[in-house]
C-alpha cells in the first residue's frame, strides 16, 4: 500500500483529508468523508471525544460553539463543552450551517456513524484521539467501537486504520491494548528519543513547520513496533508549492484540508 511505500520516494506520498475534505465541506461530519470520496481520496483524518453520557462523538475542538449552533439552541450552556452535553442534545445540534447555508443539516456525527460512512467508501481511517486526558478510558472505548465495527479484523486492521493523537500515553495504551493496530504520535520527539516513541508508534506525524529532510531520515531509519520503518504523516499542508517540498524531504503521508490540490501537486513527485 502507499502507505508504506511512499517514503522511500518511488511513489507519492499518501494524501489523507483533515477533518475529511474539510475546505470544502464541514469539518469532521459525514458530508465531508463524501466530499474525500468523490474526489477519489482513500484516506479521511477524524477527531475523537466523548459525550456526557459516555458516547463517541467526531469533533476537533472541546466545545461545541465554533463548528455548530449550540449557542443558539442552548443558550445558557457555556461554555458548550462536548463533555457536558448528552449524545441526544448533540444529535440535535445543526454542525453544517457555519459552513455555509447548503450544508444545513448536517449533524455531529458518532464515531459508529463515521465509521460505517468511511466503510461504505471503502477508505482508509485516521483516526486521532483528540484531548484524551479529558475521558479517561477512551482508548479501550475507541477499540471497542472499531472492533465492533469489523475494523480490527486480521484481514484489514493493519491496512486501513492508524489511531493517533498528541498524547504519547494515549498512543502507548492503544498499542499495549490492541498491538496489531498502527498507531502515531502527533509532535516531533527529538532524534535520540526516536527509539523509545518506536516502541509503541509506527508513525511519527509532526507539524510540516518542524520537517527537514534530515529529520524524516532520521525518523524512517528507526524501525517501529512492527518490525517497519517508522513512518511520517505530516501536517497541514494546503498548498501545491509546499506539497511538493514536504514530498520531497520524503515523507509518507500529507494531511491537508485540499486533498485535491495536495494530490495534484505530488502526482509523480
Ligand atoms: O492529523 C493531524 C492534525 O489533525 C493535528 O492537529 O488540531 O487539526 O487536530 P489538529
Ligand atoms: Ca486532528
Amino acid at each position: 500500500s502507499p502507505a508504506h511505500a511512499a517514503g522511500d520516494g518511488t511513489r507519492p506520498p499518501t494524501v489523507i483529508a483533515h477533518r475529511g475534505a474539510s475546505a470544502y465541506a464541514p469539518e469532521n461530519t459525514l458530508a465531508a468523508v463524501d466530499k474525500a470520496a468523490e474526489l477519489g481520496i482513500r484516506w479521511v483524518e477524524n477527531d475523537v471525544q466523548r459525550t456526557k453520557d459516555g458516547e463517541l462523538v467526531v469533533l476537533h475542538d472541546d466545545s461545541l460553539r465554533r463548528t455548530t449552533d449550540v449557542e443558539e439552541v442552548f443558550p445558557d450552556r457555556a461554555p458548550w463543552k462536548v463533555k457536558d452535553f448528552t449524545a441526544a442534545e448533540i444529535a440535535r445540534l445543526d454542525a453544517g450551517s457555519w459552513f455555509g447555508p447548503a450544508w444545513a443539516g448536517a449533524r455531529v456525527p458518532t464515531l459508529e456513524q463515521y465509521v460505517r460512512r468511511v466503510e461504505r467508501h471503502h477508505q482508509k481511517l485516521l483516526l486521532e484521539i483528540k484531548n484524551p486526558a479529558l475521558y479517561p478510558g477512551i482508548e479501550r472505548q475507541t477499540l471497542k467501537v472499531l472492533a465492533n465495527e469489523g475494523w480490527l479484523d486480521r484481514r484489514h486492521v493493519a491496512h486501513r486504520l492508524v489511531v493517533q493523537s498528541f498524547s504519547a500515553d494515549s498512543v502507548r495504551t492503544v498499542h499495549e491494548l490492541k498491538p496489531a493496530v498502527k498507531t502515531g504520535f502527533l509532535g516531533t520527539p527529538p532524534v535520540a528519543e526516536l527509539p523509545a516513541y518506536a516502541a509503541f508508534s509506527d508513525q511519527i506525524n509532526p507539524s510540516h513547520g518542524s520537517l527537514s529532510t534530515g529529520y524524516v531520515s532520521a525518523v524512517r531509519a528507526v524501525t517501529g513496533p512492527h518490525g517497519k520503518p517508522l513512518e511520517v504523516f505530516t501536517w497541514t499542508v494546503d498548498d501545491a508549492e509546499r506539497a511538493r517540498q514536504v514530498a520531497g524531504y520524503g515523507v509518507d503521508g500529507i494531511i491537508t484540508n485540499k486533498p485535491d490540490v495536495v494530490r495534484g501537486a505530488v502526482r509523480g513527485a
